[in-house]
């Protein structure tokens, strides 16, 4: 494998040099390098949690494929842990590039202290980390989460705006420390703070799955009788808050208003019949994306040190209309 260094090391040294790359025992799925100038990506994703982790993998995998990227994809089933393996075994492998969607902001310093010593770029894609040191990783692509928040509370202030009865909310979470469960949480409560009225009576994580969605849902339901919003940080775990409220007997988007984060199929699907009331979109769609900005911090070019993914949501008149051309 061609390895392409830096341009500083490019300044005083060779254009290239020629470094064996082997396979480390379960950390990835890539076909191993050798031999050739392909560019090689370690993208270590978070898991296969929800719709939108499957489509944003399948993203990442023809892009880097159609891009002629050796890609070594590794799935770290929702752990910090197996992503700082995956890490590791990359930097073993000197790859060019590692890309990869941490899981939970904090504790990863370290391991990227190594990449970084072992002259490889990294890349964040879809989640940040919270370290303060940003020359650890060359840039950052993904949502605004914290906008996203914002927008599900816009919706929710507006649609209750001719009320002054009190609005009781449950909010199922995201995986707990995650960027998306942190920010979209904290957005949402920026907006909905400015009249008392609003309420988040419970708040618990759901762990982005429909599975967890609907028993923490099921939950609420039993220790309160008098909810009247769902706010939950994905379709996922809405959609399988919406099988605990139909369970419990109530119609979902009418005697409790559902908002959810992302747009997904389902989702969007669910909207057009009614049971969700609004979706704030996070598009999975990073792929393309990302074989760009890996090909420049391979060649040493300069990137933008954030690049924010552009998005939209939807209301159940929208959802009708582009529901047969979503693509995932
Ligand atoms: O990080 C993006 C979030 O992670 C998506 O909103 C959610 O569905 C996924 O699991």
């Amino acid at each position: 494998m061609l390895k392409k260094i830096s341009a500083l090391f490019l300044a005083g040294a060779t254009a290239s040099v020629m470094v064996a790359c082997g396979n480390a025992a379960g950390a990835d799925s890539g076909s191993g390098g050798g031999g050739d100038d392909k560019i090689t990506m370690g993208f270590s994703q978070v898991g296969a949690e929800s719709a939108w982790r499957t489509a944003n993998t399948k993203s990442v995998q023809d892009s880097a494929k159609s891009a002629g990227f050796e890609l070594k994809f590794s799935d770290a089933q929702q752990k910090q842990e197996n992503q700082i393996k995956a890490i590791r075994s990359y930097i073993q492998q000197k790859v060019d590039v590692i890309a990869f969607s941490p899981v939970v902001e904090s504790g990863w310093d370290t391991v990227l202290k190594e990449a970084q010593a072992a002259k490889i770029p990294v890349i964040l894609t879809d989640r940040a980390v919270d370290s303060q040191d940003t020359s650890l990783y060359k840039t950052f692509l993904g949502s605004d989460f914290v906008e996203e928040g914002k927008k599900a509370g816009t919706w929710l202030v507006e649609e209750y705006k001719d009320s002054k009865d009190p609005v009781n909310i449950v909010e199922l979470q995201g995986t707990t420390g995650s960027a998306p469960a942190n920010d979209r949480k904290a957005g949402f409560a920026e907006v909905i703070k400015a009249d008392p009225k609003f309420k988040v009576i419970a708040s618990q994580t759901g762990d982005f799955t429909r599975a967890k969605g609907k028993e923490v849902m099921e939950a609420f339901l039993k220790s309160n009788p008098d909810i009247d919003v769902l706010y939950a940080h994905n379709d996922d775990m809405g959609l399988g808050a919406i099988e605990a409220i139909e369970g419990a007997g109530k119609v979902p988007g009418k005697d409790i208003k559902i908002i959810t984060v992302d747009a997904v199929k389902d989702g969007v699907q669910a909207l057009a019949d009614g049971k969700i009331n609004y979706i704030v979109e996070c598009s999975p769609l990073l792929g393309p994306q990302l074989v760009d900005l890996a090909k420049k911090v391979v060649n040493g070019e300069e990137v933008p040190a954030r690049v924010v993914t552009e998005e939209t949501t939807f209301t159940q008149e929208q959802a009708k209309k582009v529901l047969s051309s979503r693509q995932y």
